[in-house]
């Protein structure tokens, strides 16, 4: 899979997810976690780090954050969002693939990137040798590849002992997919979740994506690192193509949202991304 099919998102990600009211409220939901786990002064590896709003926030808060992404232009939106909210020296941003990852253990940038010129410190260097204080991949990053002991493997190396690991991941069981595409016949979407892997249409190309349980991923993990919990992310708040929804009825799903925010860690990998947290051992 190249994630460079994901460049064509760039432009338009912060427009279509990042800012939209269901964006925030779910988003919101993850930096509650992130305040939880990471702390000023610490040093966290972002895997996927898509157009870098996690990285910024993390910034504000003091912590350093080595941005990750195999998207080049992700990377430089990432970079100049960094440059633009006055963080740049806390943002180090890098064109990783997740594949470089989970495929050597010794992660190796595509120094092929068409980028650099705007950006404010795009590296294309190999990562610092120096463990991590925690790793972070935000919003399905982790569903578009299937060797997840690899990938697993490879982290343990990166992140000091006792390091936390924050995942959000699409998850097999979302109702509401499941409930919105039965009720338009849309038969194969609605299960899709179900099989081994998805394709999804990203730009021009179509990209397998795979939807583990958090029970699965929790054991690919087992090896190097403990569980701590799980939450649910969408179980009462929809997926974002029906964001719509949202902005139509803003009061409702304010108040889906604290329910969930509330009921989250009973209903565990429920929902369309859940949230799974983990300590290096
Ligand atoms: C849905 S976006 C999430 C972005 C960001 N984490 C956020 O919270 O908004 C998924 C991101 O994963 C990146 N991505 C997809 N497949 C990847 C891969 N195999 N390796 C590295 N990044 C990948 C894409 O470029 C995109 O930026």
């Amino acid at each position: 899979m190249n994630p460079s099919a994901f460049d064509a998102f760039a432009p338009t990600y912060d427009t279509d997810f990042t800012h939209t009211r269901l964006g925030q409220l779910l988003r919101q939901r993850v930096w509650r976690v992130l305040a939880q786990q990471f702390h000023a002064g610490q040093h966290i590896l972002e895997l996927a780090c898509g157009t870098g709003e996690d990285a910024v926030w993390l910034a504000q808060q003091g912590v350093n954050v080595t941005a990750t992404d195999g998207s080049a232009e992700m990377v430089e939106v990432t970079a100049v969002k960094a440059r633009q909210a006055g963080v740049a020296d806390r943002v180090t941003t890098v064109q990783l693939s997740l594949q470089d990852f989970a495929q050597s253990g010794h992660p190796k940038p595509e120094v092929q990137s068409p980028i650099t010129h705007h950006a404010s410190r795009i590296t294309h260097h190999a990562l610092p040798i120096t463990d991590y204080d925690g790793i972070l991949s935000n919003f399905g990053g982790l569903n578009t590849v299937n060797e997840w002991r690899p990938l697993a493997a490879s982290l343990a190396q990166l992140v000091k002992p006792g390091g936390k690991v924050v995942l959000v991941v699409m998850g097999p069981w979302c109702p509401w997919e499941v409930g919105w595409h039965l009720l338009h016949g849309e038969w194969g979407t609605a299960v899709r979740r179900f099989y081994t892997s998805a394709p999804a249409v990203i730009g021009n190309s179509a990209i397998p994506i795979w939807y583990p349980s958090a029970r699965r991923l929790r054991q690919e993990f087992a090896p190097w690192f403990h569980h701590l919990y799980t939450e649910s992310l969408g179980l009462w708040l929809p997926p974002s193509y029906l964001g719509h929804l949202v902005e139509r009825w803003p009061r409702l799903f304010t108040r889906l949202h604290q329910w969930e925010r509330h009921t989250a860690r009973l209903t565990g990998g429920w929902g369309d991304h859940y949230i799974l947290v983990l300590q290096k051992m």
